[in-house]
C-alpha cells in the first residue's frame, strides 16, 4: 500500500527552484547569513492574494536604496511570490521575501558580493487566537541600555538583534511585545510592530523623524483614522505618557490591530480593548474582507 505523504506545510522558492521549506538551503557564505547583509518584507494573503503588496514592494525597492543594494527586477519579485503563493490552495499564507546582497569571500566590502539572491518564503496563515483580540496584550517598555538600538531603523534588514533581545527581555516579564524607547526615553515602536495610543479621543503613534520602520499597517491605520473622523496625531511621546493612556494598540501586517490593554504590570486604560480601536479593529477586518492584490503599480 502506498504510504500518504504529510502535506507541505511551508514552500521556500530559492535560487530559481520552488522546494518544500525542509528542503531549501542556503549557502553558509551568502552574506545575509554571515552579517545580516539583506532586506525583507512580510505580509499575508486576504482571498488568496498578498495584502498592500504594492506598498510592500514599495518598502522593499527603499531598503535596498538605504543598503545601496541591487534588487532582482520587479517582474522577477512577483512571479517568485505568485508561485510560492499558487501552493496555498486551500488557506491564506504568511508571505516572506527576502533579499540577501548574495555570496562571496570572507569580506566585510559589499563590492565583493556575487548577484543578489532571491528567497520567498510561504507558510499556512497562523493568527494569533481571537481570545488575544478579545481581551488585549501586555507590553513591557525596553531601553538602549537593555538591548542596543536598531540600526537603520528605516530600512527592513535582516538586522534584528536588538528586537530579539528586547523581545527576550519582554517575555521574562510575561509581556507578550516588547516596546523600544530611545536613549531620551521617547517610544519608538514595537520589536517587531508599530505603536499607538488614545488619549483623549486623539490616535497618537510616534513620528517616523524618532527613527522607526515606516509600518504598511501604521499607514493603513492613520488613513482610515482620518477616513472615519478620528483626530491623528503623529508625535513624540514617553513610557510614562502612554502609562496614562485611555487606549492603545500595536499593528503588523501578519496580526493586523492587536489592542494592548497592560503596560509595564500595570492595566492600561480600563484594562480592556477601548471603542476607537474597536473601531479601527472593524475598519481593519473590512479591508481583509477586500482582499489582497498583485497588482504593483
Ligand atoms: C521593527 C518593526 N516595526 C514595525 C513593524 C510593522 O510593520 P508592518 O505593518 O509593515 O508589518 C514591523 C513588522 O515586522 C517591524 O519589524
Amino acid at each position: 500500500m502506498q504510504e500518504r505523504m504529510p502535506a507541505v506545510d511551508a514552500w521556500i522558492w530559492i535560487d530559481g527552484e520552488l522546494l518544500p521549506a525542509s528542503e531549501a538551503r542556503v549557502p553558509v557564505l551568502d552574506r545575509g547569513f554571515l552579517y545580516g547583509d539583506s532586506i525583507f518584507e512580510v505580509t499575508r494573503t486576504a482571498q488568496r492574494r498578498p495584502l498592500f503588496f504594492a506598498e510592500h514592494l514599495a518598502r522593499l525597492e527603499q531598503s535596498a536604496r538605504l543598503l545601496a543594494m541591487t534588487l532582482p527586477d520587479r517582474d522577477a519579485l512577483v512571479m517568485a511570490c505568485r508561485a510560492v503563493v499558487d501552493q496555498f490552495a486551500e488557506s491564506e499564507c504568511y508571505l516572506r521575501l527576502i533579499v540577501t546582497r548574495g555570496s562571496g569571500p570572507l569580506d566585510l566590502d559589499p563590492a565583493v558580493a556575487d548577484a543578489p539572491r532571491l528567497v520567498v518564503l510561504g507558510k499556512s496563515l497562523r493568527l494569533p487566537e481571537p481570545a488575544l483580540y478579545e481581551r488585549g496584550v501586555a507590553l513591557a517598555t525596553v531601553t538602549p541600555a537593555d538591548c542596543g538600538v536598531r540600526m537603520l531603523p528605516a530600512a527592513k534588514s535582516s538586522n534584528y538583534l536588538p528586537s530579539v533581545m528586547a523581545l527576550h527581555l519582554a517575555r521574562k516579564r510575561q509581556a507578550y511585545e516588547a516596546l523600544l524607547c530611545d536613549a531620551e526615553g521617547a517610544i519608538t515602536e514595537g520589536a517587531s510592530s508599530n505603536f499607538f495610543i488614545v488619549r483623549a479621543g486623539v490616535l497618537m503613534t510616534p513620528p517616523l523623524s524618532l527613527g522607526l520602520l515606516s509600518g504598511i499597517t501604521r499607514a493603513v491605520v492613520l488613513r482610515m483614522a482620518q477616513q472615519h473622523g478620528i483626530p491623528t496625531r503623529e508625535a513624540r511621546f514617553t513610557a510614562e505618557d502612554a502609562e496614562r493612556a485611555d487606549e492603545a494598540f500595536l499593528t503588523s501586517s501578519v496580526r493586523g490591530l492587536v489592542p494592548v490593554t497592560r503596560l509595564n504590570d500595570q492595566p492600561l486604560g480600563p484594562g480592556q480593548p477601548g471603542p476607537i480601536t474597536q473601531q479601527l479593529l472593524s475598519a481593519y477586518a473590512a479591508c481583509l474582507a477586500d482582499g489582497g492584490s498583485w497588482s504593483v503599480s
